[in-house]
């Protein structure tokens, strides 16, 4: 049984990662030691089995070296920190991380098991010992494309996001409701009469919006009422970090880096608190029929799911309401576009700290021990 070091549990990627990994019975499977960066000695969670250690110290380097693996949630700053310390000391373990740090790195394979399954086999046979989730949205849309990413029948793709307050962190999902408080408070008196204009009320919630006790502290800016077409760092070519990882993380997870499928669009935030959408326009190789697209992409992976091109089933569907808590990934909107046959629109959604974060990484865990 391997030992298996978890830190960064109790954040919010963190928790999730021990609900699934709980539902899914991993820990029978493992020697589980719990690390902290601050509760040093106190009791470790309970995951139904006898003999688990107290918390250890996470940036104990001597005692990280006793593990066959680690799995960290706990960060960016917490790998620039401790691993190549780790790795300095002489560690030969197996290195999980959630955060994006290691990502682009030569030494580490991003992990996305239904679609890139070839590639981490391929990577644990020639001794990587790295693996990193993938960027939230971008692990979305690829189980959401599976079927024609396999069968390489994408030119292109043009993602335009829409994502959820979650990806900034817990505080802002706090933030995003707050907001939406503020909002709701400042026309209580004018909802609850139906003769009120509905101009003023929305002069109103535009005045709350504009107004400096708005609460903002998260986002910088209003997002309920709002949005934000603007995500993670800004780089010197226009781009925002986030669209950046589109392209490259697909690429690199796809093992294609060399020959790299063009991923470009606009990422924004907007008010769903944790289930990204993206609307997708795609450029196939060829001219193939809807129902054969729809097909390609059904049969993927076990947690895809077309959604018919229907008003019904999209709204019911094909919704952060509907997915979030799920391990669903269901796909919709597919239809062809005006620009010519081989150009497509899809819609996808799903939940940004399952398979968006989480879900991968204990997959990974798994994997090693096969
Ligand atoms: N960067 C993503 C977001 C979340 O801001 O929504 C984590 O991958």
């Amino acid at each position: 049984m391997k030992r298996v070091g978890l830190v960064g549990w109790r954040g919010m990627v963190g928790s999730v990662l021990m609900q699934r990994m709980r539902e899914e019975n991993d820990f029978a499977d493992i020697e589980p030691v719990f690390f902290s960066t601050s509760q040093t000695g106190k009791p470790a969670p309970d995951v139904g089995k006898p003999g688990v250690p107290v918390l250890q110290d996470a940036f104990d380097i001597d005692t990280l070296k006793g593990m066959d693996v680690i799995v960290t949630c706990q960060g960016g700053d917490y790998t620039t920190d401790v691993y190549g310390r780790l790795r300095d000391a002489g560690w030969q373990g197996y290195w999980i991380d959630a955060a994006s740090t290691l990502r682009m790195a030569d030494h580490s394979v991003i992990v996305l098991d239904p679609v890139n399954r070839k590639v981490i086999d391929a990577a644990l046979s020639r001794g990587v010992k790295d693996f990193i989730g993938g960027n939230c949205t971008v692990s979305l849309m690829m189980l959401a494309l599976g079927g024609l990413l396999e069968q390489d029948l994408i030119e292109w793709v043009s993602p335009m996001t829409y994502q959820a307050a979650s990806g900034a962190g817990a505080q802002n999902m706090r933030e995003l409701l707050n907001q939406m408080g503020a909002l709701r408070d400042s026309v209580r008196a004018e909802l609850d009469d139906p003769a009120s204009a509905i101009l003023e009320i929305d002069r109103k919630v535009t005045e709350t919006l504009r107004s400096g006790d708005f609460p903002t502290d998260h986002f910088g800016v209003p997002l309920a009422g709002s949005l934000i077409p603007f995500i993670d760092k800004q780089l010197d070519n226009g781009m925002s970090r986030e669209e950046w990882k589109a392209g490259v993380e697909t690429n690199k997870i796809l093992g294609r880096s060399g020959n790299p499928i063009p991923i470009d669009g606009i990422c924004v935030r907007i008010g769903a608190m944790r289930s990204h959408s993206q609307a997708l326009t795609i450029k196939l190789r060829k001219d193939l029929p809807v129902s054969e697209i729809e097909a390609i992409l059904a049969q993927a992976n076990d947690w895809v799911k077309v959604v018919p091109n229907e008003r019904e089933a999209t709204m019911t569907e094909l919704t952060p309401a509907k997915v979030t808590g799920t391990l669903s990934i269901p796909i919709g909107r597919i239809r062809k576009l005006a620009m010519g046959p081989e150009y497509i629109s899809a819609f996808t959604v799903g939940d940004q700290l399952l398979w968006g974060a989480a879900e991968p990484l204990r997959r990974m865990l798994r994997i090693l021990q096969e």
